[in-house]
């Protein structure tokens, strides 16, 4: 449990206790329902405490997205591009001199770069860096829009980049990700299940999306969506959105110095996934500590044909057409 920082803090279990419950599954611990959306019960004092006291500035920009949805990718993505003044990425054909070796990314998890506001705001340590670190920042949530803090909300003053994902893959994602735990034998119609159960961590997931959506749709300046098969089939325009959304565009001296090849090498799935197996250690969310080669699996469009039948799929299509019926997004 975090230190109390405010009294306010002491109120959060009171409330907590009031909120609507979902038992524990073998999937999720036990859920509450806190401003239209589902989470473990035991990250809501973090999040709560987010909600109070983060106070936005002018530049910072938030990564925001369901699970398994290319989270750790978007980070990478965007904090190279956003960095590449102090840290430009090593060239594609770059040899192994101590310059190329500089880069961050190289040495670190992407979520060591681009830190979970609400995993922040779970130890005090990690709110006073938060604090300390300056301008502009790069953050991130897994949050719905609906529980983000008005300080972001109501002001113009950050940007939020929203990455989504098609759900049958992300649920495929999820499923291998909980499973690397050999304690956990979760079968993966459980995981199936939990976008029409709402037992996903932020469900429900077409509310999820659907937040940001309208927000982007209203506030093109400071919402920007992108779709994970997007991003996989034109990473270079993708990134050039990033860089320009940010504020940052790339010069053409940039392009034609290849600057814009050179962070979608850096951040490819092949040489993320063989950097996050030379990492030891893991990531903190909350509680919970993640390897750090779990982020980086398969990357890949349509893996869930090989783990769920047909009549599976069809079914969590027709629920979701349902859900985003008329509102203009699709996947
Ligand atoms: P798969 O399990 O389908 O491979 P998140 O970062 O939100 O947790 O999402 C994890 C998913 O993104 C995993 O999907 C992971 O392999 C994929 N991923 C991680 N890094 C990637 C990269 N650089 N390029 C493409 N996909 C990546």
């Amino acid at each position: 449990h975090r230190p109390l920082a405010d009294p306010e803090d002491e109120d959060h279990d009171e409330l907590i206790a009031t909120l609507p419950c979902k038992p524990p599954t073998p999937l999720m611990r036990r859920m509450r329902l806190y401003r239209g959306g589902w989470f473990p019960e035991k990250w809501l004092p973090a999040i709560m405490a987010f909600r109070r006291r983060f106070e936005a500035r002018d530049g910072d920009v938030v990564v925001a997205s369901l699970p398994k949805c290319g989270t750790t990718w978007l980070k990478a993505l965007a904090f190279a591009t956003a960095a590449r003044g102090t840290y430009p990425p090593p060239p594609v054909a770059g040899g192994d001199d101590e310059g190329n070796r500089r880069h961050p990314l190289l040495r670190l998890n992407p979520h060591e770069c681009v830190p979970f506001l609400e995993s922040v705001y779970s130890t005090m340590e990690e709110e006073s860096k938060l604090d300390a670190t300056p301008s502009p920042r790069l953050l991130s949530t897994h949050l719905p829009y609906s529980v983000l803090p008005a300080s972001i909300t109501d002001s113009s003053r950050c940007k939020i980049i929203y990455v989504c994902r098609q759900p049958k893959d992300m649920l495929i994602s999820f499923w291998h990700f909980i499973n690397r735990d050999k304690s956990r034998d979760v079968s993966s119609s459980y995981v199936w299940e939990s976008v029409r159960e709402c037992t996903y961590f932020g469900s429900p997931i077409w509310d999820h999306i659907l937040g940001y959506w309208n927000v982007s749709k209203v506030k093109p300046d400071n919402v920007l969506i992108l779709k994970y098969e997007d991003m996989k089939r034109n990473p270079t325009e993708n990134v050039e959105k990033i860089a320009e959304f940010i504020g940052q565009p790339f010069s053409n001296s940039e392009k034609e110095a290849s600057i814009v090849d050179n962070i979608v090498e850096l951040c490819s799935f092949e040489k993320m996934k063989a950097l996050g197996a030379s990492m030891a250690g893991s990531q903190k969310v909350i509680s919970s500590e993640f390897p750090n080669d779990s982020f980086f699996r398969k990357g890949a469009i349509g893996d869930w044909v090989n783990h769920v039948t047909p009549e599976m799929a069809e079914s969590l299509d027709k629920l979701l057409s349902e859900k985003f019926d008329g509102s203009g997004f699709t996947f």
